[in-house]
């Protein structure tokens, strides 16, 4: 399963892929509004500190602007990955930038038959949002059990990039599905590794070891 991180802001990004655990980075025009400075500047900067795919979105809403907004994105870097909203524009968009070899990340999916039609469309990446349908009462993870069935009955190449991930029990159940991605806010990230027993269990080694005065490395 491949991790991406949620997030513009390059400092976390750095600190994140320190981690060895970052295979990619997603974007938004919310989470690049949050940083207060360039887009382009923004996307380059974090294309040059990560190979895997970084998620940057068109904002216009037309089929045409769209396509020269997903051009202009994808030659800021060789791993730009143009993400379109899951519109019939967006997905008219995904198609020709496919065609292009260009790779499309289908954003903003929240239901299964929306990611057939992403599939169809040639799409790189499926993002279905699945902490903003459990906001509404819905089971985010029935939409991700649903998609991962229907690309394997078909064969579809589209990876299934589980987004607006909020807990860590999101991550594990992504994981038993077989999602292929999960994209992940710095905060959800760091505690991936974190575990109450794990902090505890350590002190008391610590605490323990200190008493035999040993040292492991020669003094
Ligand atoms: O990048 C899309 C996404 O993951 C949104 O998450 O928390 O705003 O629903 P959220």
């Amino acid at each position: 399963m491949k991790f991406f991180v949620d997030t513009a802001d390059i400092k976390q990004i750095e600190d994140l892929i320190s981690t060895g655990f970052v295979d990619g980075v997603t974007t938004n025009p919310s989470l690049i509004a949050k940083q207060g400075s360039d887009m382009k500047e923004i996307i380059k900067n974090i294309c040059s500190l990560i190979e895997g795919p970084v998620s940057a979105e068109v904002t216009a809403t037309d089929h045409e602007t769209m396509l020269k907004e997903g051009e202009y994105l994808a030659s800021i870097a060789t791993n730009v990955a143009v993400k379109v909203p899951l519109t019939v524009d967006g997905l008219k968009t995904c198609k020709k930038l496919r065609e292009r070899e260009i790779m499309v990340n289908v954003t903003l999916c929240f239901s299964a038959a929306q990611a057939l039609l992403a599939a169809k469309a040639g799409a790189s990446f499926i993002s279905p949002f699945v902490g903003r349908l459990d906001d509404i009462g819905e089971k985010g993870m029935d939409l991700i059990e649903d998609i991962v069935i229907i690309y394997e009955n078909y064969g579809f190449d589209t990876e299934v990039l589980v987004a607006s991930v909020r807990t860590i029990q999101h991550v594990i159940d992504a994981a038993l599905i077989g999602a292929n991605v999960a994209t992940l806010p710095p905060k959800i990230l760091h505690e991936l590794y974190n575990h109450q027993l794990t902090d505890k269990g350590l002190q008391a080694f610590l605490d323990d070891w200190k008493k035999t005065s040993q040292s492991i490395l020669p003094k």
